[in-house]
């Protein structure tokens, strides 16, 4: 079997860089029919873990988050789009795990240690947070993914449920499926960089272009994009590191972009050349960096529209494809119970030999 599982946090808008870093895969994949069961899901439980006391801003973007997958192309009738909180068997499988990692483990794991020191947790950190590497594992364990096509900011995530794979395996016997990682296929769609050169879009730092953004907006966030400081007039030699419009045509201009949109060059690479002898000025390159966007977003802002206007289907959606995955990941609770030796109901031999041991 081949079982896709991944998600999103619903903490606010999709952008552009969880577009080319989760979602364009995804889409492919679901379109590849190499997948016998998909599923997406919006994780509003692991959401909650920094986000406790605003519950409301997970409240509206479950919705937020539905409607940028479905307006990528994912389709409700191939993928389960699905909410983890109603899903709690997820909560059962994260409780057993639990006892499978240490603290010092946890610890060490490179996105807790970041984002603790970003939110200034230090010792205060919330036990929910701390563990939800651990909470992550039941997800993707739980529909036994054998591919997580995530970002690079999820490497160590998926690390560690590897581990808890391997441990509940080998204590327990072979029960869980171990999953594979699947990366983003370049360079630049790993790691976006926000419209400000800043390492990554963040909603805080005000440098996101949102797949829901219109024409103004895209335009206007492509025109004051960070490019190379020292290329001051047309004539001088640009440089192609460091330049965030280069960056973000590396993550999404396609040679049949480059063909189409602005024939006088053969590739990107033609442009990258002419840039760097000087010669090309940033504004042409960013027009055609505003046209390969608008190819990209235009079709999904019409799909975003259609679902728009069909609001209550989204909903029932999204608890049918719910009840979907909780049938789903009951099975693995099931066999997790009784690979754990504690499914004594459902076990014909704990009666009888519960009945052999005290009969007198
Ligand atoms: N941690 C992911 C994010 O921040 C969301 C997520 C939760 C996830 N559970 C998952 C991703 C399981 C892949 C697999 O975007």
């Amino acid at each position: 079997m081949n079982i896709i599982l991944t998600g999103d946090r619903p903490t606010g808008r999709l952008h552009l860089g969880h577009y080319v870093g989760s979602l364009r895969r995804r889409v492919e994949l679901q379109n590849s029919g190499d997948f016998d069961e998909i599923y997406i899901m919006i994780a509003d439980a692991q959401a909650l873990t920094d986000n406790a006391d605003n519950p409301e801003k997970i409240r509206e973007n479950v919705l937020e988050v539905a409607l940028d997958n479905l307006s990528v192309g994912l389709d409700p009738t191939i993928s389960t789009l699905f909410v983890q909180s109603a899903v709690y068997q997820l909560t059962e499988l994260c409780f057993y795990y639990t006892n499978l990692v240490s603290v010092s483990r946890l610890r060490r794991n490179p996105t807790v240690k970041t984002e603790i020191g970003l939110r200034g947790f230090e010792s205060s950190i919330p036990v929910g947070f701390f563990i939800y590497p651990i909470s992550q594992a039941a997800d993707i364990t739980a529909f036994d993914a054998t591919v997580v096509p995530v970002g690079q900011d999820q490497g160590p995530m998926l690390e560690q449920c590897r581990e808890i794979v391997h441990k509940f395996n080998s204590t327990y016997g072979e029960t869980l499926v171990m999953p594979d990682i699947l990366l983003p296929e370049n360079e630049a769609s790993m790691r976006l960089p926000g419209t400000d050169g800043q390492a990554k879009m963040s909603k805080s730092l005000g440098n996101c272009i949102y797949l829901s953004d219109d024409p103004q907006e895209l335009k206007a966030k492509v025109m004051s994009m960070f490019t190379d400081p020292d290329h001051l007039r047309v004539e001088d030699p640009g440089k192609i590191e460091g330049n965030t419009v280069f960056t973000y045509l590396d993550a999404f201009a396609t040679t049949e972009h480059v063909r189409r949109l602005w024939p006088e060059y053969a590739d990107l690479d033609a442009i990258k050349a002419h840039y760097q002898r000087g010669g090309l000025g940033d504004v042409k390159v960013k027009r055609f960096l505003i046209d390969v966007l608008e190819d990209i977003l235009t079709p999904i802002r019409q799909r975003r529209a259609y679902w728009e206007d069909r609001i209550p289907e989204v909903i029932a959606i999204l608890e049918d494809a719910s009840l979907v995955a909780a049938a789903k990941a009951q099975k693995t609770v099931e066999r997790v119970r009784q690979a754990m030796r504690i499914d004594y109901f459902s076990d014909q031999s704990f009666y009888e030999e519960a009945v052999e041991r005290y009969e007198k």
